[in-house]
């Protein structure tokens, strides 16, 4: 590899890898690129660097919820296709959203997920967990609807938390809308499974419909806010409803 030419990348077996390249980067280093699926038997030596291209990130359910530092889902795929086999067990010891435990699941390994945060285990535990089908449609058609018949009055003092500047971190209609949705949620008549899908639905939305910035890893508010929250949009993000778009909500 480091002869001055740039070669193709082949396989063990010497079959040429269509996606991976070596390139020269701005510094003049050889970087082997791989664009999607890493093949499980990609050469790898001592000092080789590797720039992965991933298109996947967000499929099934590697994209609820944010998380920080998660995997990209084809690094574990890789790895977990290059050193184990079906029915192996494969062991996540700092498992955060549960990237690998998922990735696991469908390459059909057993897994087994660690993490100190109890965030990241529910998370986990939610995004590897099947639903039945048929339930998860009808809890969705129930919240849709009691989600079109929101008014604000139907929110009581007692749904609303409290905490700690709570009116600066959220707008007075968001809150009142995220109370609701938590009620609606947790009065469907459902197994926990289906209520703790709804419920990282509904954390994941939380943020977005805050006063926070956006664009910085920890939570805090500008001086001068960098955002606008409108009237519905906790009701709007919760529902898949774009912004732009009317939610035709009871008057
Ligand atoms: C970068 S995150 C892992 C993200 C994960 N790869 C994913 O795709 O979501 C690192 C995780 O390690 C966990 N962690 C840190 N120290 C730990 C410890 N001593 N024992 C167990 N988990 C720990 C953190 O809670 C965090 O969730």
């Amino acid at each position: 590899m480091s002869n001055g030419k740039l070669q193709q990348i082949t396989l063990f077996s010497n079959q040429p890898l269509d996606n991976v390249k070596e390139i020269v980067n701005e510094f003049g280093e050889k970087i082997i690129r791989v664009d999607g699926e890493i093949p499980a038997g990609l050469p790898v030596k001592d000092g080789d660097r590797f720039l992965f291209i991933s298109y996947d990130q967000s499929i099934l359910t590697h994209g609820l919820h944010k998380y920080p530092a998660k995997f990209f889902p084809k690094l574990p795929r890789w790895l977990i296709k290059r050193y184990s086999k079906e029915g192996d067990t494969v062991l996540d010891p700092f498992s955060g959203s549960g990237t690998t435990n998922i990735e696991a699941l469908l390459t059909k390994r057993h897994s087994i997920g660690i993490d100190v945060d109890p965030f990241s285990r529910y998370l986990s535990k939610i995004k590897i967990t099947p639903l039945d089908e048929k339930e998860l449609q009808s809890a969705q058609k129930y919240l849709l609807r009691c989600i079109l018949n929101y008014k604000p009055s139907k929110v009581l003092k007692k749904d609303i938390p409290i905490f700690p500047y709570r009116d600066n971190w959220v707008n007075r209609e968001i809150i009142l809308e995220l109370a609701y949705l938590k009620k609606t949620i947790e009065s469907l008549n459902t197994s926990d499974d289906i209520k703790d899908f709804f419920r990282i639905c509904f954390s994941s939305v939380i943020r977005a419909v805050s006063n926070a910035d956006d664009n910085c890893t920890r939570t805090v508010i500008r001086k001068k806010l960098n955002k606008k929250v409108y009237p519905a949009d906790a009701l709007k993000k919760f529902t898949g409803v774009p912004r732009e778009k009317e939610l035709r909500l009871a008057a």
